[in-house]
């Protein structure tokens, strides 16, 4: 892994989304794989100056979210969809039907899974997923578990996770969904690239598990260990128990 680590959250931003707009000049049909979660918020609105004051354009790339919670509109507030508008989608140029999203309303949740399967190969691949971390080591809505699912699948969230993102739900852990729709570790991982973001003294612990433990399904973030283009962006907080 190939890890970057800076003295500000800020700072992690700013070399987060430098390192997407260059890639986004060099190849304007870029496909981004996003994460949403407090972590990437500063990025994308990194993204979005750059867009208005730089002129960074998206209106050839693609976009695919990695989940999306099972049971609410795109239009509530506590749905990813509705956290990307707001942070990212709303301020730049993309183009609505290259922006991909799985639908936690669908009939068919497992039909569902499916077609997001087939459309990022219809697509070609992701070539760059950006990715957060739970502080349970959960990368998604894959928890850490016995088993882990390949494939995008419908997946059981847990207590921890529910509370993380009460927020968007009027601070009521009891009222975030119970289930998501996720894209899998082995989605995940046929990405031709990923980076890892992470900031504060909350990541620490799971950021050095993810580093430098064994591979395990108990953390699946560990599993990045297997891929041979991972970068790891973090602030001095979060990078604090890895070697010097
Ligand atoms: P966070 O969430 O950025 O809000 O810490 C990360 C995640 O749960 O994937």
């Amino acid at each position: 892994m190939n890890i970057r680590v800076f003295d500000t959250e800020d700072q992690v931003a700013r070399a987060l989304a430098d390192r997407v707009a260059s890639a986004l000049r060099v190849r304007p049909n870029f496909v981004l794989g996003l994460p949403t979660g407090r972590t990437p918020i500063a990025t994308y609105a990194e993204l979005r100056r750059l867009h208005a004051e730089e002129g960074l354009s998206f209106a050839r790339a693609s976009t695919f979210n990695l989940d999306e919670f099972v049971g609410i509109e795109p239009t509530h507030p506590g749905s990813f969809r509705y956290f990307m508008e707001r942070h990212l989608f709303a301020g730049i140029d993309l183009k609505p039907e290259r922006i991909h999203f799985l639908d936690g309303m669908a009939a068919d949740l497992d039909a569902e899974c499916e077609r997001y399967e087939r459309d990022i190969a219809a697509v070609g691949g992701i070539d760059l997923q950006l990715l957060g971390i739970g502080s349970n080591g959960h990368i998604g809505f894959n928890e850490p578990a016995e088993e882990l699912m390949a494939n995008t699948h419908h997946a059981a969230l847990h207590v921890g996770t529910r509370r993380d993102n009460a927020a968007q739900f009027g601070g009521d852990p009891a009222r975030v969904p119970h289930e998501a729709l996720s894209m899998g570790m082995g989605t995940i991982l046929k990405a031709a690239a990923l980076i890892l973001v992470a900031t504060g003294e909350r990541k620490a612990q799971c950021i050095e598990r993810t580093v430098h433990g064994p591979v395990t399904t108990r953390l699946p973030a560990s599993f990045l260990q297997m891929h041979r283009a991972v970068e790891v962006y973090l602030d001095r907080p979060a990078a604090s128990l890895l070697p010097v």
